[in-house]
């Protein structure tokens, strides 16, 4: 008796896990969270100052918006599709105690606006950025930093790459370069 439960139990967590993990790929991108040392890099990498807003485009387990405002003094703005992650990185902000500092919304990312942002941090696919881009260009601050980690954005030339060619950074110079994506 005892087997089977434990049976139940360990295929229930499995297909909670995959569930998770692959569903939201019919959304725009599966989820694999980046690596504290990598998050950290990129944070540093587009020069995160205290007090910007950073957005999480597919914000998974809040890991990103977390350490931006533990570490770097960020505010953060998390838009996640999957209510199981949503749920979970609420959770996890609140026994980070930094609630005060970071939002997390759970929608889609193709129906939220940016106007907001400091930053915008992307780890998707190339599909789903292929979405986003151009057409959200126009609504975003002249100064802001889309820094995409692993897939860039096609028809933009990113301002820095770093020497695994892992992060993208493109700043839009709005009124000069911008017209070109329009
Ligand atoms: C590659 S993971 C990145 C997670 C997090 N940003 C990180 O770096 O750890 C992509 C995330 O986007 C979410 N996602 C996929 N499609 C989405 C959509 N249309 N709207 C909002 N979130 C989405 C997935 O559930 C997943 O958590």
């Amino acid at each position: 008796m005892t087997s089977i439960v434990i049976s139940i139990l360990v295929l229930g967590a499995v297909l909670l896990l995959a569930v998770m993990v692959i569903g939201p790929a019919l959304f725009g991108s599966p989820w694999h969270p980046i690596s504290r040392r990598d998050l950290r890099r990129a944070l540093d990498f587009c020069k995160a100052q205290p007090g910007e807003h950073i957005f999480d485009l597919g914000s998974g387990d809040g890991r990103v918006l977390i350490t931006a405002a533990k570490e770097y003094g960020l505010r953060g703005t998390g838009i996640e599709i999957d209510p199981l992650k949503a749920a979970w990185s609420r959770w996890r902000v609140r026994c980070a105690g930094v609630q005060d500092k970071v939002t997390l919304v759970r929608a889609s990312i193709f129906e939220q606006e940016y106007r907001e942002a400091d930053i915008l941090f992307i780890y998707l696919t190339h599909q789903a950025i292929d979405k986003l881009f151009p057409a959200i260009l126009e609504q975003l601050k002249p100064n802001v930093k889309i820094l995409c980690y692993r897939f860039c954005i096609q028809g933009m030339t990113p301002d820095k790459v770093d020497s695994g060619k892992t992060l993208f950074l493109y700043t839009l110079n709005k009124g000069t370069r911008v017209d070109q994506f329009r």
